[in-house]
């Protein structure tokens, strides 16, 4: 468990992740105080690295459930195992003949064998899926449910249930408890409003695209060969790019492709060519190049122009 945001700030940046005050600040809140994290923002902004920096830098497991329309109960929390509890049947012919002797009619067959049917449905019969995972789980655990705002309103409703008290009724067996509160991290990119409900278990952080001085933290840390120089440019001209409205501004992956890139075609400064020739890291929309290098001037570094 971290100590402080400054703990943080230090165990994410060895993981290769920078984050600010803010950000480790509200990470470290909600380690603390065992509270879900919802992190909201535009794609690629790291909100999934997040939550797999919150594992890694702590040596814990990451347990994920991807979010998907569609997404139901059987898919993140779990499932009886049919084609083995059939295979146990199958196998068990005899052993079930044996139990069904002296019966005579169906309804008294029935009953015998709905004495049994514990057997059936034990945990050995159960697949569990990634939130009764983390509940049964004897380790604390990262449990990231990512991109929540994919799923159904109705499996809000159910996720809320289970974040609330870390325990699941399985009518068969029971009341499973959570033997460690998992650390949850829930990642949103906004595509349809989240319930109150939802937001009032959680705390919240809303990740937008990094500042120009962190942008140039994360080329730094994660793009050897980058010269200082170029660095700067390049986070520059992305910020800039940013302001353009495009359709897909660059997210911070497609900044470090592009960095990659230029790095490969050993650029040392940013001018029109280089960027034209290595636009396709960075823009994926045709409307969006079109503007890109329409307004070039503005993206251009400025020693640029007045070489
Ligand atoms: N603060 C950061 N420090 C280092 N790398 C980052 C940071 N934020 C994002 N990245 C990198 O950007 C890429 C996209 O991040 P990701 O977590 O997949 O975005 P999101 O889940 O918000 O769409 C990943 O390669 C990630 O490592
Ligand atoms: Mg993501």
């Amino acid at each position: 468990m971290f100590s402080s945001y400054q703990e943080v700030q230090d165990r994410f940046d060895s993981q290769q992740y920078i984050c600010n005050q803010e950000t480790a600040t509200v990470v470290y809140l909600a380690s603390q105080m065992q509270r879900p994290l919802l992190v909201e923002g535009p794609a690629g902004v790291g909100k999934t690295d997040l939550a797999k920096v919150l594992a890694s830098s702590q040596g814990l497991n990451l347990i994920r459930l991807q979010c998907y329309e569609g997404l139901d109960e059987t898919k993140a929390l779990y499932e009886w195992e049919y084609s083995k509890q059939i295979l146990y049947t199958q196998i068990l012919k005899d052993k079930i003949a044996e139990t069904l002797q002296e019966v005579s009619t169906l309804s008294e067959a029935v009953e015998r064998i709905s004495t049994e049917e514990d057997a059936f449905f034990s945990e050995r019969f159960l697949v569990a899926r990634p939130l009764l995972k983390a509940i049964l789980s004897d380790e604390i655990t990262v449990l990231l449910i990512d991109e929540v705002d994919k799923s159904d309103p109705e499996f809000e409703a159910f996720l809320l249930e289970v974040l609330s008290d870390f325990q699941v009724s399985i009518p068969e067996i029971g009341t499973l408890k959570a033997r460690q509160i998992p650390l949850v991290v829930l990642t949103s990119n906004n595509s349809r409003e989240l319930s109150d409900a939802l937001k009032r278990r959680c705390f919240y952080l809303y990740l937008d695209f990094p500042s120009t001085e962190q942008e140039a933290a994360i080329l730094k840390k994660k793009v050897p060969g980058l010269d200082d120089r170029l660095l700067r440019q390049v986070a520059e001209a992305l910020a800039s790019m940013r302001k353009l409205d495009l359709k897909k501004p660059p997210s911070i992956g497609e900044s470090l492709d592009w960095a990659k890139a230029l790095v490969l075609l050993n650029a040392d400064r940013l001018g029109p060519e280089i960027i034209r020739t290595t636009l396709p890291t960075l823009i994926k929309y045709p409307t969006d190049r079109e503007r890109v290098l329409k307004d070039l001037g503005r993206i251009l570094p400025r020693e640029q122009e007045e070489t």
